[in-house]
């Protein structure tokens, strides 16, 4: 793996700090510095071919995406797409592949870190944990450009944090600061910026440690609530609840708590 505009690693629990996780967590920082990690087509090429890479390697239970310097990400790249045409970017489908994000398996954590700013805001959303540090600030700002949020950021944000505050956020084009992006809901917590990605890691490694089909099934579950009505919702997740009867680690699961003991699952 060589990449020119992210930075991958893998970290393992480390059992002398009492850490016995199974699976280890996979972390990418995007690393554009000198453009605030302004995500170029070649940084999402490379950020797609990592998450995954993640994805489909058995040793890593969890991914996580941060930013590097002061920034997250400050938007998609603006000098890339000033002089582009409309049917250049209608034919190429622009930023569609942006998606690809959203099809992994495994769960994702944004750990966002300084700007995240039009692009840089969707992608954190595109995840499915946004913990933010607490110099992160969160923007739609397209429209200080002429143009709207094109990644999910009148769609995303709306079902993250309603109609009022999205329509402010994408209308005015301000940014918000972590402790309200945890307010309104947009993000889960705030962590000590330093600590920040530590602490990410950390519930990475909670997440890798539980069983894989399960934790698999949880990510589909609640991502199915954004496309489907409650009822059909409901009958979604009960039946993939039925289906985990078929799984090793549900009797695991179950015996483990009967006899008072911690679960040896093995994904299966
Ligand atoms: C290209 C960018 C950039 C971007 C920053 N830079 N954001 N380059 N695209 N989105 C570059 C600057 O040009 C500058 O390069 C360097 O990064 C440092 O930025 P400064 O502006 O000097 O830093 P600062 O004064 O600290 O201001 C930080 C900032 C500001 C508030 C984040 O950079 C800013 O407003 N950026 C643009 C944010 C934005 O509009 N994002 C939305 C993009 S549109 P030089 O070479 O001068 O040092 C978008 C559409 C998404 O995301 C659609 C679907 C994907």
């Amino acid at each position: 793996e060589s990449y020119n505009h992210i930075l991958v690693e893998r970290r393992f629990p480390d059992e002398s700090n009492n850490n016995s996780a199974r699976g280890g967590v996979g972390i990418i920082t995007l690393h554009r510095p000198k453009a605030l990690n302004a995500l170029c087509d070649a940084l999402f090429d490379d950020l797609i071919h990592a998450v995954q890479a993640f994805d489909e390697d058995d040793s890593i239970g969890c991914i996580v995406i941060t930013g590097s310097g002061k920034a997250f990400a400050a938007g998609a790249d603006i000098s890339e797409m000033s002089t582009r045409e409309f049917a250049h970017v209608y034919k190429k489908n622009m930023f569609a592949q942006w998606a690809d994000i959203t099809q992994t398996s495994k769960p994702i954590i944004a750990a966002v870190n300084g700007f995240a700013l039009g692009g840089g805001c969707e992608l954190a959303m595109m995840c499915d944990i946004l913990i933010a540090g607490s110099n992160a600030q969160f923007g739609q700002p397209e429209i200080n450009l002429g143009v709207i949020p094109g990644a999910g950021g009148t769609q995303r944000l709306i079902r993250a944090v309603g109609k009022s505050k999205a329509m402010e956020m994408v209308l005015t084009g301000n940014r918000i600061t972590a402790q309200e992006a945890m307010e309104i809901g947009l993000a889960s917590k705030v962590i000590n910026s330093d600590l920040l990605l530590d602490e990410a890691v950390k519930m990475g490694f909670g997440i890798a440690d539980k069983g894989g089909v399960a934790v698999r099934a949880c990510k589909e579950a609640v991502n199915a609530a954004e496309e489907m009505t409650l009822s059909q919702g409901l009958m979604f997740e009960r039946r993939m609840f039925h289906a985990l009867f078929a799984t090793k680690d549900q009797k695991e699961g179950m015996s483990a708590f009967l006899e008072k003991r911690k679960p040896n699952f093995t994904d299966e």
